[in-house]
């Protein structure tokens, strides 16, 4: 992105991001700075704090977002809100901490945002409050979350946009699936997985029964749309939701499948198979992205198979590797697991050296 002086003046704003160390957050907090804002970074790093390097303008809180204060507020100009347990299966199993994260606090956070003077909140939601869905949805059609997650994206996405005033900009971002390269990889989304499946051992992992729709967007693409929101005229873009994603990259599951599988295939040289798990994946839904590209005249750059080709680039350079915190819901399984085997044997704050 090119700075003017005085695109650069507007800029000198700072931004406070929650889950800055997460897989959007740890791509959104550096095109933040190199786009010249400053950035206080919130997270607990549940996926580990080397995910955002050190940097100019970069200040990190270890905090978590129930336990915020005013004072966290202090010179902050916008929020973008994206602390949340992400995905259905860790909310159905942590769903009393997910009501919690995902809905409580991002609302505490937008009320305090605006009762400190904070100019905007942005809250990125997600597309899969739609739920099952027969014909295409946009902004104004119904929504059918069917999960505890889906539900407490819903009910913060409602609690967030009554605050909208003409002090206090509000803009509900309901993202598709993002794929793509990340610091914080998440090999549990659909694109990075399926690529990982497939250029690991020529084994593509597929959920039943292939015919659900569900569209897609690059990380570099919904973080972009981010930025885009903090510079849009307040008219624009106050009190509204914006679906974030393209016709172009939306899919039906098992078509999908066969993309991947042919890229990573031309890639390789190596035949990719195909291997069907889970039950019958009820979320499906065809969503309408003509709101965002009309009045913000955005449009996604990146393609299904540009994100793949990325992936795969990143494994071969040894950039990525699949460890046990790149899947999401296994990874807080494993934290809750050692945290009581640790507590078990842990004595004056140690396991083997005592002072
Ligand atoms: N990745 C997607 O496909 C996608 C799609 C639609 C919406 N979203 C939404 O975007 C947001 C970010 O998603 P992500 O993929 O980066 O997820 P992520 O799990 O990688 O990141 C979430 C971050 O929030 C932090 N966090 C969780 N609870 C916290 C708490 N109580 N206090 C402080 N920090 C906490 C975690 O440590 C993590 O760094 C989420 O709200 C998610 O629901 C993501």
């Amino acid at each position: 992105m090119c700075l003017t002086p005085e695109s650069w003046e507007l800029r000198m704003k700072t931004v406070f991001v929650t889950g800055a160390g997460g897989y959007i957050g740890s791509v959104l907090t550096p095109k933040l700075l190199r786009s010249g804002y400053r950035v206080r970074a919130v997270d607990r790093f549940f996926f580990g704090r080397d995910k955002l390097a050190p940097a100019t303008g970069l200040e990190v809180i270890q905090e978590d977002t129930r336990r915020l204060t005013d004072e966290h507020f202090r010179g902050i100009d916008y929020v973008i809100d994206l602390a949340a347990i992400s995905n259905d299966p860790a909310g159905e199993l942590f769903g009393a901490a997910t009501e919690a994260i995902n809905c409580d606090a991002r609302v505490a956070t937008a009320e305090r945002a605006k009762r400190t003077g904070v100019k905007r909140y942005i809250l990125p939601s997600s597309c899969s409050i739609y739920g099952v869905t027969d014909d295409v949805v946009d902004e104004s059609s119904p929504t059918n979350p069917l999960t505890v997650y889906s539900r407490a994206n819903e009910k913060a996405e409602r609690a967030v946009l009554s605050l909208a005033d003409e002090s206090f900009v509000v803009t509900v971002m309901r993202q598709a699936t993002v794929f793509g390269y990340s610091p914080r990889m998440r090999f549990d989304l659909a694109i990075n997985g399926m690529t990982y499946g497939a250029w690991k051992g020529g084994k593509l992992p597929l959920m039943r029964d292939g015919s659900q729709y569900r569209p897609m967007v690059h990380i570099e693409d919904t973080t972009d749309v981010m930025l885009l929101l903090l510079e849009s005229e307040p008219g624009a873009v106050n009190g509204q939701i914006f679906n974030v994603g393209s016709v172009a990259c939306s899919f039906q599951i098992e078509k999908l499948g066969q993309m991947v599988a042919r890229v990573v295939s031309e890639i390789t040289g190596s035949p990719v198979q195909i291997e069907w798990y889970g039950d019958p994946d009820r979320r499906s839904y065809r969503v309408a992205f003509d709101k965002i590209e009309t009045a913000l005249g955005w449009k996604a750059r990146w393609s299904g198979e540009d994100g793949v080709r990325q992936i795969v680039d990143a494994l071969r350079d040894g950039r990525l590797k699949k460890g046990p915190e790149t899947i999401t819901l296994e990874w807080y399984r494993d934290l809750h697991h050692w945290h009581r085997i640790i507590r078990s044997v842990e004595m004056y704050g140690s396991i083997l050296d005592i002072e």
